[in-house]
């Protein structure tokens, strides 16, 4: 048996995945830990998923609702999903049979701002968590937990629910053990407190996670990967959004705006946000901060070159080379990178109160600012909104970054109207695509759809984008936020044709812009 569980009395409750599983019934909520693929239970979700799939072949129901931090993998919502076990499920996703499933309505997604996924539930808003599920790297002599590469909502979950599910799970290094910091002063209003946090290295919790022995149910020893993907190579479009942002901050200082060594970063997931970390690595900024969700491969390089002084987030998001990188020199890292709850890596009053300076992705924004970042064309949900409002609102400078189309220049990200608002005009501030940027600070909005249409939009879309803002201009009876909705809307219907990939993107039959 593991070493890694140092407490006699716990070391009791080890037995396998599938004898685990059978404690689950239909209709239970679980709390999984997990954040963008990093520190999941690896194990337990796959002997459920079984579990389900056997009495779904007997003609019995069996789902149960699933909360988590954020996404998670193939072995948790990939597992699940597959089986249609999933009843209902929040907050954020990225796994493409999850996704299928809530699109083609088999499960609901309740799509909650990070920050107050975990804070919903100790209000009691979703009903009572039957079972926490959380990752392990070790369990000390007292039966305090060691969590893994993430943090998520694994306090929350484990502070409400009946009874406690534990993985430990060898993969993960035993040094990052000193790299979390868990705060365990969450109270419900009226008696909430200030969260203590004045710099992003702030350490205001404990490193171990407290759970009552008495509530845990079982433990599984487990010695598997968490769901590391690689970034893809830095492209050239990828390569100039990051240099208009740094452009950006580098004139902000200028300004007197911002210090020289920037303010805190907060950086969104994906390949975009890692370009803009390469870029900030070749600058010669120096003792750079962070505040943000998750770290990524960038992050690392910036701190081995001595220019990122401590990184705050809630997860790893890591490639499986810089994983292995951790996992050999998490000793040293954990002097650099503090691993909170996303209850306060997503803080609205830390974020506010840091000053923090974010850029996030989006599937579209229109020429008025309003920004979509989780429905392809109105319906079609992508992942979810994650942080993205939780930092846009609060944020010092909110960016939005994006390529100026999609589907190889089927579809403009710069549309009238977007089919979904995740982001208001009112919270970003600044768009930004690989044809330019668009300061939005201060502009109303007829200021702003000239601006947007011709430093973001593609060459290919811009015509049509101006036409019909000077018609919305002339014939809209209202002069502030002048609009044709019929045709705003119908912008959004887009015909795919297989083979040809022609898509009718223009309003006034003006175009079928072909696939390029
Ligand atoms: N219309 C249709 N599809 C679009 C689109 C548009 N306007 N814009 C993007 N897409 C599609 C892409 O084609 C791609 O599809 P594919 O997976 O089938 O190839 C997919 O959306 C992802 O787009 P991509 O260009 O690869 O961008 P990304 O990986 O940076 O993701 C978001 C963009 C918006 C989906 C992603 O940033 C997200 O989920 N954001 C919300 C959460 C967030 O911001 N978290 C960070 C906060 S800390």
């Amino acid at each position: 048996m593991s070493e890694r569980i140092a407490n006699a009395a716990l070391r009791q409750k080890v037995m396998s995945a599938d004898d685990a599983a059978a404690l689950i019934n239909d209709g239970d909520q679980i709390g999984f830990g997990g954040f963008t693929g990093s520190g999941y239970p690896k194990a337990l979700p796959s002997a459920l998923a079984k579990r389900i799939k056997e009495s779904h072949d007997r003609g019995e129901k069996f789902t149960v609702n699933v909360f988590t931090g954020a996404s998670t993998a193939p072995e948790l919502d990939g597992a699940l999903a597959s089986v249609d076990g999933i009843g209902w499920r929040m907050p954020y996703q990225s796994d493409p049979q999850m996704r299928n499933k809530i699109n083609d309505g088999t499960s609901f997604y309740t799509d909650i701002h990070l920050s107050e996924s975990g804070m919903m539930v100790r209000q009691g808003f979703f009903g009572k968590v039957d079972y926490a599920v959380i990752e392990a790297t070790r369990i000390t002599e007292d039966g305090d937990v060691v969590l893994t590469s993430s943090v998520g909502n694994n306090a929350v979950y484990c502070d409400v629910a009946d009874k406690i599910i534990i993985e430990v799970n060898s993969w993960q290094s035993e040094d990052l053990e000193g790299m979390h910091d868990i705060y365990g002063g969450f109270a419900l209003p009226p008696n909430r407190v200030p969260i203590p946090i004045t710099h992003p290295g702030d350490r205001i919790g404990d490193k171990f996670l407290h759970v009552p022995q008495n509530k845990v149910a079982a433990i599984i020893e487990t010695d598997g990967p968490d769901r590391n993907t690689p970034f893809k190579p830095i492209d050239d479009d990828s390569r100039k959004i990051a240099g208009y942002l740094l452009d950006f901050y580098d004139n902000e200082v200028k300004q007197g705006r911002m210090p020289k060594n920037l303010l805190p970063l907060q950086s969104g997931v994906g390949n975009i946000p890692n370009a803009v970390l390469d870029g900030l690595l070749h600058s010669d900024l120096e003792h750079l901060t962070s505040y943000t969700e998750v770290i990524q491969d960038g992050m690392i390089d910036l701190i081995d070159a001595g220019k990122l002084d401590v990184a705050s987030a809630t997860a790893f998001s890591l490639s499986p080379e810089y994983a292995h990188k951790m996992n050999e020199n998490a000793a040293f890292y954990r002097d650099h990178i503090i691993l909170r709850p996303q209850e306060i890596s997503n803080h609205p009053e830390v974020i506010r109160r840091l000053g923090v300076v974010g850029a996030n992705g989006m599937i579209e924004a229109d020429i008025y600012g309003n920004v979509n970042s989780t429905h392809v064309m109105g319906s079609r949900m992508m992942n979810g909104i994650g942080g993205s409002g939780d930092f846009t609102r609060n944020a010092y400078i909110s960016a939005f970054v994006s390529p100026s189309t999609a589907k190889g220049g089927a579809i403009s990200a710069i549309v009238p109207m977007v089919s979904h608002v995740d982001h208001t005009e009112h919270d970003g501030m600044v768009i930004i695509t690989e044809q330019g940027i668009a300061d939005l600070r201060g502009l109303a909005p007829r200021q702003r759809a000239p601006k947007i249409i011709e430093n973001c939009a593609h060459p290919d879309y811009r015509p049509m984008l101006m036409d019909y803002y000077e018609r919305a201009l002339r014939d809209c009876k209202f002069k502030h936020t002048p609009q044709l909705l019929g045709e705003a809307y119908s912008w959004h219907t887009r015909f795919l044709e297989t083979g040809t990939m022609m898509v009718r993107a223009a309003v006034r039959g003006q175009g079928f812009l072909p696939r390029r």
